[in-house]
This record gives structure tokens, C-alpha cells and sequence, in this order.
């Protein structure tokens, strides 16, 4: 697909906010990326325009049947301001294993990438610079027929947005409290759990406030079938360390996302010389290991939060503590390595960066 994208930019560009007070997801910056999808031509149109609301009829497929998917990344700004992405190709790649389940058409993935980048080369100034911050690099699809009637809608719109943000936890890298859910299920084999398609997300709203009400910060999920193997937390996926073996469920059930966090911290474990396994594991596994004394260490991995070690799991009624309730020494250690690349403050030896000019 060449790339040949519109710009139209606005006459009213907002204040950036102060890079020191950034929570997550509630500001956007002044532009966005659309491009059309209609059957016989195609992706079309690729414009850049002033951020805005759209102007749909309640009618679009979207609002009722929910065929749609997302993604999340993110632009960092280095020390000597250059603009870099995360394997924003993986992203992209994504989209299309999310589409291709949910009969959305497929997009180019390099024009993609290439979209991204343009519309966080224009947004350069949105980045913020202060520790820990970034811009939010939100790419979605929504179907767009007016429409009543189950069937796959034949318009789209394949849109970006920018924002720019803080920590996604309050608790930053400090260990999270989960809970491990034993009544609701995310996701089953045969379902919809490995694409990024917000019905997981809506499907998963009340567990999440039940766990919040409770005093924990998000759940653990267990096989939709059995609620005995663990899949994976919120929006991230999980890591146990048990007698210094990393083990993190594996993606065959295809109930689990599959987290580009999650790949590059297998690599990067490997890459150290760490045995890492990726398999079934069960909750009682889990609670064994804490009783043995083995389980050294549990961390969730995604894009919003990195690494986000996992301090207490709540399950029927049992506590169980890890590594005191503090920061474990890998978690750290991945979560530094992986930051430092992405801020290029470490040497990208696998060929993760992507520098946006
Ligand atoms: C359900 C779910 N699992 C895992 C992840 C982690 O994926 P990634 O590392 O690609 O951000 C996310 C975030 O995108 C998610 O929403």
C-alpha cells in the first residue's frame, strides 16, 4: 500500500499538560489518524485530522454487535529526543490475528506501522519527557455499516489516537494485591480470548469490580472450563518464579493474549540464561509452591505497566504472600532492562526499537 497520508491540521491546538501530573488514558492530543474501509475498494482514504468526535448513526454495527479491535503501544522520548517504538510491527501484526477472528479485513502492517509513526512524528511535542511517562499509541477498528442484523459489516474505520501518560497502576512498580477469580471465567478455547477485541474487556468489567471492592487491584483468571489453570491478570500476562524456574501459562488454549511483553521477557530471560517454561500451570501448583517455600517470585508483563511484580494472591479465602509483599529481584531486573531499551538508555541488542524520524 503506498503511503500517501492527508493532513489536515487543527487551528485550535490544545495545552500540553504537565508531564509531572500524567495519570493514564484521560488526555488526548490534537490529532488522529483515520483511514476507510469499504467492500470493493478497500482500505482508502488515510488522513491525519484534529482530534474530534465522529459523527456515526446509532444505527452502526459497532454500538450493538461489537465487531471491533484495538491495540496498545507506546512512543518514548530519549534523553537526547529522539522518538522511539516498541516492536510497534508486533502490534500491527496483532491487529490481524484479532481481525481475522472477528471477520474484520486484514491491514497492511508496514502501512500501519508507517501511520504511527507519522501521527507520533506530527504529535512529537505530546511526548512527555518526565520519568515513566510516554505517549499512549492507541490503534483500533470499529465496523461502521448502519445496520441492524448479526453479520460482519462490509465499512470500517481504522483509526489512531495519541495520549499522553503516567503510571497505569497507582502503585507504579510497587507489588499489586490480586485476586484470583473462582466464579466468573474471561475467556474458553474456541472463544474470542486471544484477540484484542473489547467484548474480553467488557466480559471482564465485573469481576474487576467485585476484586476492587475487595481491596485488590485486578484478577487472576483461571480456564474458563475447569477454573484450575491460570491464564493470565486483567491486562497483563503472568510470570511465577518457582525454585529460580520462570514459568508463565502457555498460549495453546488460545484464551490468552498474546502479549508482545510477555515475548520479549521469554527472550529476555533466555537471553540471560534463565530456564524459562511455558506450559500449564494450575492455582494449586501455585499454592503448593508458596507452601514448599519455592515460589520465589510471581510479576505481571504488558505494555501499559512493563512489569508489574504481583506482592499477594487472594484464593478461596487463602493469602498467599510472595516475596514478602515486595519488588523480587527479576521483576526488577526485566523491568529495568526493558524500560532501558525503550528510553534508550540500554544497547537494543534484539532489534526491538523502532525510531520514529
Ligand atoms: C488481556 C491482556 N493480556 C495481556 C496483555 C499484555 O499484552 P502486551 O504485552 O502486548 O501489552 C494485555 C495488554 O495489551 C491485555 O489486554
Amino acid at each position: 500500500m503506498s503511503l500517501n497520508i492527508r493532513i489536515e491540521k487543527t487551528k485550535n491546538p490544545k495545552t500540553k499538560p504537565d508531564s509531572n501530573n500524567l495519570k493514564f488514558g484521560e488526555l488526548f492530543t490534537d490529532h488522529m489518524f483515520i483511514m476507510d474501509y469499504t467492500e470493493g475498494m478497500g482500505w482508502h482514504d488515510p488522513r491525519i485530522v484534529p482530534y474530534g468526535p465522529l459523527e456515526l448513526e446509532p444505527s452502526t454495527m459497532v454500538f450493538h454487535y461489537g465487531q471491533a479491535i484495538f491495540e496498545g503501544l507506546k512512543a518514548y522520548k530519549t534523553k537526547d529526543k529522539k522518538i522511539l517504538l516498541f516492536r510497534p510491527e508486533k502490534n500491527m501484526e496483532r491487529i490481524n490475528i484479532s481481525n481475522d477472528r472477528l471477520c474484520i479485513p486484514p491491514i497492511d502492517v508496514d502501512f500501519a506501522v508507517e501511520a504511527a509513526k507519522t501521527l507520533v512524528n506530527l504529535e512529537k511535542d505530546w511526548i512527555p519527557e518526565a520519568e515513566g511517562t510516554s505517549l499512549y499509541v492507541r490503534p483500533f477498528i470499529i465496523s461502521t455499516d448502519p445496520y441492524l442484523g448479526v453479520r460482519p459489516s462490509i465499512t470500517y474505520k481504522f483509526m489512531i489516537i495519541l495520549s499522553p501518560v503516567g503510571a497505569y497502576y497507582k502503585e507504579g512498580i510497587n507489588p499489586v494485591k490480586i485476586y484470583v477469580e473462582t466464579n466468573y471465567v474471561r475467556a474458553v478455547k474456541g472463544g474470542i480470548g486471544y484477540s484484542k477485541t473489547p467484548g474480553n474487556y467488557a466480559s471482564s468489567l465485573k469481576a474487576q469490580v467485585e476484586a476492587i471492592e475487595k481491596g485488590y487491584t485486578q484478577v487472576l483468571w483461571l480456564d474458563g472450563v475447569e477454573k484450575k489453570y491460570i491464564e493470565e491478570v486483567g491486562t497483563m500476562n503472568v510470570f511465577f518464579n518457582i525454585n529460580g524456574e520462570i514459568i508463565t501459562p502457555s498460549l495453546e488454549s488460545g484464551s490468552i493474549l498474546a502479549g508482545i511483553t510477555r515475548a520479549s521477557t521469554i527472550e529476555l530471560l533466555k537471553s540471560w540464561g534463565i530456564k524459562v517454561t511455558e506450559r500449564k500451570i494450575s492455582i494449586d501448583e501455585i499454592y503448593q509452591a508458596h507452601l514448599d517455600g519455592t515460589l520465589i517470585e510471581a510479576f505481571g508483563t504488558g505494555t501499559a505497566a512493563v512489569i508489574s511484580p504481583v506482592g499477594e494472591l487472594s484464593w478461596n479465602e487463602k493469602t498467599i504472600i510472595i516475596n514478602n509483599g515486595e519488588i523480587g529481584e527479576l521483576s526488577s531486573k526485566i523491568y529495568s532492562t526493558i524500560t532501558g531499551i525503550q528510553y534508550g538508555n540500554i544497547c537494543d541488542n534484539f532489534g526491538w526499537i523502532v525510531e520514529v524520524s
